[in-house]
């Protein structure tokens, strides 16, 4: 399939997981594509790989907190490739500890990447988005959907982007853009690994967020992504996929 021939992508979170499983999706399917993250080496690798894919790739160092990195990188893309069709938001970062024992710092800092970096991106990317009648695809989770024990500031943040995502599709919509999200839940990543849960974790509690059958690796969810983002998804509109193998069924 080469459903993205043509169109150029702009995918946030590349270095890792399901950004550079996404990454490697929508440019083996014919994508040109600008890749922002953090983490140089491992963007450079995602990129290096993309290349061979048979894409043309460029990868820029990008917090998406910060409005001016953002903006630039938008600049950057649409100046490199001439336009932008597709915003894949996936950067993120998890926190998982007692709620009373969240200190304001790290609720705002969780918030600032997955939510404000979230709007930042969608904000710069959208006047580009208009004009070649594009659409976005934001990266929520299952915590915005169930109760997460530990994940007070990582669920919030999830909850923001899903109703971000269905404004801006409510409010783009009549002009010919699409916005979606994804939920993903219990993919296997560097985040899923590292997920450093409280000592006296109460695994009851945890259980209810566990896959029904076992946990897969990104790429099941970049399948999903490369779905809303093509012509495949041209009705979907405002909508959030949940891929958690059924956890919350
Ligand atoms: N793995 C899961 O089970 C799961 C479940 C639900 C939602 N998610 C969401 O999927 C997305 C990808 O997660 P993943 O599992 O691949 O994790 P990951 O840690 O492998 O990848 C996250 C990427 O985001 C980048 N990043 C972090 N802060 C950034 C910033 N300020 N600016 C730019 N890039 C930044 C990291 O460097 C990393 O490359 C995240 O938004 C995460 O919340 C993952």
């Amino acid at each position: 399939m080469r459903r993205f021939e043509g169109k150029v992508v702009l995918i946030t979170g590349a270095s890792a997981g399901i950004g550079r499983a996404t990454a490697e999706r929508l440019v083996g399917e014919g994508a040109a594509a600008m890749l922002l993250d953090v983490a140089q080496e491992p963007l450079e690798a995602t990129a290096k790989h993309c290349r061979e894919l048979g894409g043309e790739v460029e990868a820029r160092l990008c917090d998406v907190s910060r409005e001016a990195e953002v903006n630039a990188a938008v600049e950057a893309c649409v100046e490199r490739f001439e336009r932008l069709d597709v915003l894949v938001n996936i950067a993120g970062i998890l926190l998982l500890e007692h709620t009373h024992k969240i200190s304001l710092e790290q609720f705002e800092r969780i918030l600032a990447v997955n939510l404000t970096g979230t709007f930042l991106c969608c904000k710069a990317a959208l006047p580009h988005l208009l004009e070649s009648k594009g659409n976005i695809v934001n990266t929520s989770s299952t915590s915005a959907l169930a109760g997460m024990p530990y994940g007070a500031a990582y669920g919030a943040s999830k909850g923001g982007v899903l109703a971000l995502t269905r404004t801006l599709a409510v409010e783009y919509g009549k002009q010919g853009l699409r916005a979606n999200s994804i939920c993903p839940g219990s993919v296997k990543t560097a985040m899923s690994r590292s997920s450093n849960l409280p000592d006296d974790t109460d695994f009851e509690l945890i259980r209810r967020a566990m896959p029904l059958d076992k946990s897969r690796g990104p790429e099941v969810v970049a399948g999903v992504v490369a779905m809303l983002a093509s012509d495949d998804g041209s009705h979907i509109n405002g909508e959030s996929i949940r891929i958690d193998a059924g956890t919350l069924a």
